[in-house]
């Protein structure tokens, strides 16, 4: 099985995955992966929505699997299966921000794990770290704010929407008058950058 990184929005498509999508015979991904991927894709191939992630470890062999994004970042890269990486979000985020990754610490706060993805933020901005905060739309912003305006630090926050779309749109304030997203599709970058 190949897990293609598409890009976390459209044009973010490497060389590599756009050779391995033109090959593909039986393709499978969210509905966001498979827009991404759909215009590359040839006409004979089986495109499906994925509807239950327990099936993907018993994907054929010569499944291809999409991944939006990084398949390494919070994707599907832990299955089984060559990866070929894409441009995540947070790579976008941070040349939009002009921070170099080597400042920043990824913190994953997706379905069950929300409160160790507040506690992993406000560890990681404690050894002054600049924290990306990838989140699920279910997500509590302001309990997360409500607890970094505690560690009383002089933090600034980037919300960061529909990156690489063409309704990107991101909003810097400081805690004291934090963004707030607008769409369900953002991360955070939060520290002092
Ligand atoms: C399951 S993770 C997958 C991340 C993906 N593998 C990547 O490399 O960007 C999904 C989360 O990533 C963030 N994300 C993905 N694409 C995004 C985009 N285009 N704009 C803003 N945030 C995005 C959001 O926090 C979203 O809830």
């Amino acid at each position: 099985m190949k897990i293609i990184g598409v890009g976390c929005g459209p044009g973010l498509l490497t060389e590599q995955a756009l050779q391995a999508l033109k090959k593909a015979r039986f393709c499978y991904g969210s509905e966001r992966a498979i827009g991404l991927a759909r215009p590359f894709l040839p006409k004979n191939c089986t495109v499906r929505s994925i509807d239950d992630f327990k099936k993907l470890p018993a994907l054929p062999e010569d499944a291809v699997l999409l991944s939006t994004g990084d398949p390494m970042l919070a994707g599907l890269g832990y299955l089984r299966g060559e990866v070929i990486p894409g441009i995540s979000s947070l790579q976008i985020a941070a040349a939009r921000l002009h921070i170099p990754l080597s400042r920043i610490a990824v913190v994953v706060a997706h379905g069950r794990g929300h409160e160790q993805g507040m506690q992993d933020t406000i560890d990681e901005l404690k050894r002054e770290k600049i924290v990306f905060l990838l989140a699920d739309p279910k997500f509590s912003i302001d309990e997360l704010y409500g607890r970094l305006a505690a560690l009383a630090l002089p933090l600034q926050i980037a919300v960061c929407e529909d990156l690489a779309y063409p309704e990107e749109r991101i909003v810097v304030g400081d805690i004291a008058s934090p963004p707030k997203p607008e769409s369900a599709l953002y991360s955070l970058v939060i520290g002092r950058f």
